[in-house]
């Protein structure tokens, strides 16, 4: 091991830190290879994904906009982020995209600066009823200075009470109605809040984090068609790119534009990871391909796999309106706020099953939920359909119902993921080697 023109040798401590930290990605990336991975926010990336997002890029900066730079040496990227901008309107079918936030919290906080002052009043989904921290006091709506008034929520339809969310914004005349939750079962009703909102002056933004894949595959909402001035959302969720966020409008107005794009830069970033804007920009070409096709295999399966684990015994939230129209599931396992959801969770990844607790409706404490929300996107992404999704309700029952040995339980589940190795809906399949180690 050398160090700057010499042969220093390194500390068996400090390179046992480096040591450790390579050992941990690879036991992390076998865990997720051998197991099924069902967190409704994470997916994996494609090979060429992979590829950009490793490169030189990783390195660099390009302050600005493609062929407005602060720095020199951005030619090559102003050609992958001007190529990027034209695809995203093309998967988003809207007029302007900006690609450069690193995630769907700075998207949002980004989007918040743009369209609302501190003191302004908002109004969105509550955590408890599914709304995100970045919707909440505690997160981006407080860092902004913002007055939140929460929708009174429909608990057996799992979407706002429209009728009264509709009254409680022409009642409170919000600067900015902000819709969309973390847990995100079905469809907002959006025409009906956004002419409310419109009509007392307030803007419409839809944060699409977790449904993006969905809507942009046709198989959700179309927001941007349906009243949201503005659409935020994650790269890395139901939209399989690499860890990042977008911010999308509908709005030909350059100078609505140009405040987006100056919010997200110099308002929320500086440098914005270029290496994850190409793999974002790989993804959207990938999308344009298979994305329509993969969504629908989402749906298709999100829907399978509520009636599987109904049928297995589970109580599946939704029942009435088919468990889902996204690519999530809710599951509850016991009384109200009684930890039901954490051991749950706990003994599915004694077994394989990678999952989170949440709170369900009546839950009051996120610490201690009585409900687990599953996610089937990644399950999806590696080539498994509705016959596997059933296969994977018997596995949850195993554990969950009757008591059967996770130990016991992971062996079958390897066997199966074991099948499922190969990274499907993107360019050059290659199998296990393409796999994230
Ligand atoms: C509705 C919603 N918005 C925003 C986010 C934040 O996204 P990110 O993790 O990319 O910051 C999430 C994360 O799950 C979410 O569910």
């Amino acid at each position: 091991m050398s160090g700057v023109g010499g042969d220093w040798k390194a500390s068996d401590e400090n390179l046992g830190f480096a040591q450790a930290v390579l050992d941990a990605t690879a036991a992390s990336g076998d865990h997720y290879r051998h197991g099924l991975g069902m967190i409704a926010s994470e997916n994996i990336v494609s090979p060429m994904v992979q590829q950009v997002i490793t490169s030189d890029l990783h390195g660099r900066y390009a302050e600005g906009l493609p062929g407005k730079r602060y720095y020199q040496g951005c030619d090559d990227f102003d050609t992958i982020e001007a190529l990027g901008i034209d695809l995203a309107q093309r998967v988003f079918n809207c007029r302007y995209a900006n690609i450069q936030s690193t995630s769907g919290t700075v998207s949002n906080i980004g989007a918040l600066k743009a369209l609302a002052k501190p003191g302004d009043k908002i109004t969105a989904v509550s955590t408890a009823d599914g709304g995100h921290i970045s919707h909440a006091r505690m997160g981006a709506v407080g860092l902004r200075g913002l007055d939140l008034t929460t929708y009174p929520w429909d608990v057996d339809r799992m979407e706002p009470d429209v009728d009264a969310a509709c009254a409680m914004i022409r009642e409170v005349e919000p600067t900015l109605a902000l819709v969309g939750q973390s847990v995100f079962l079905f469809p907002t009703p959006l025409q009906e809040m956004a002419d409310a909102a419109h009509e007392v002056g307030a803007s419409v933004m839809y944060d699409g984090a977790h449904v993006l894949g969905l809507i942009a595959g046709g198989q959700f909402q179309d927001p941007l068609r349906e009243g949201a001035d503005v659409m935020t959302g994650s790269s890395h969720k139901t939209f399989p790119g690499p860890q990042g966020g977008f911010v999308l409008s509908n709005s030909d107005d350059g100078k609505f534009q140009r405040k987006l794009n100056t919010a997200i830069f110099p308002g929320v970033c500086s440098s914005y990871h270029l290496h994850h804007v190409a793999g974002k920009v790989v993804a959207f070409a990938e999308f344009l391909e298979y994305g329509e096709a993969y969504a629908k295999a989402i749906v298709e399966n999100a829907r399978a796999f509520g009636s599987a684990m109904a049928a297995e015994g589970f109580d599946v939230l939704a029942e009435g309106r088919g468990y889902t129209a996204s690519h999530q599931i809710l599951t509850r396992h016991g009384e109200h706020d009684s930890g039901a959801g954490a051991k749950a969770a706990q003994l599915l990844e004694d077994a394989g099953i990678i999952t989170n607790m949440n709170m369900l409706p009546g839950d009051t404490k996120a610490m201690t939920p009585s409900g687990l929300r599953l996610g089937v996107q990644e399950l999806t992404r590696v080539g498994m359909d509705v016959t596997q999704m059933e296969e994977v309700a018997r596995l949850y029952a195993r554990v969950l119902i009757h008591n059967e040995d996770p130990a016991a339980v992971k062996n079958d589940v390897r066997a199966l993921k074991d099948e499922f190795l190969i990274i499907r809906y993107c360019f050059n399949e290659s199998g296990v080697s393409g796999y994230p180690l």
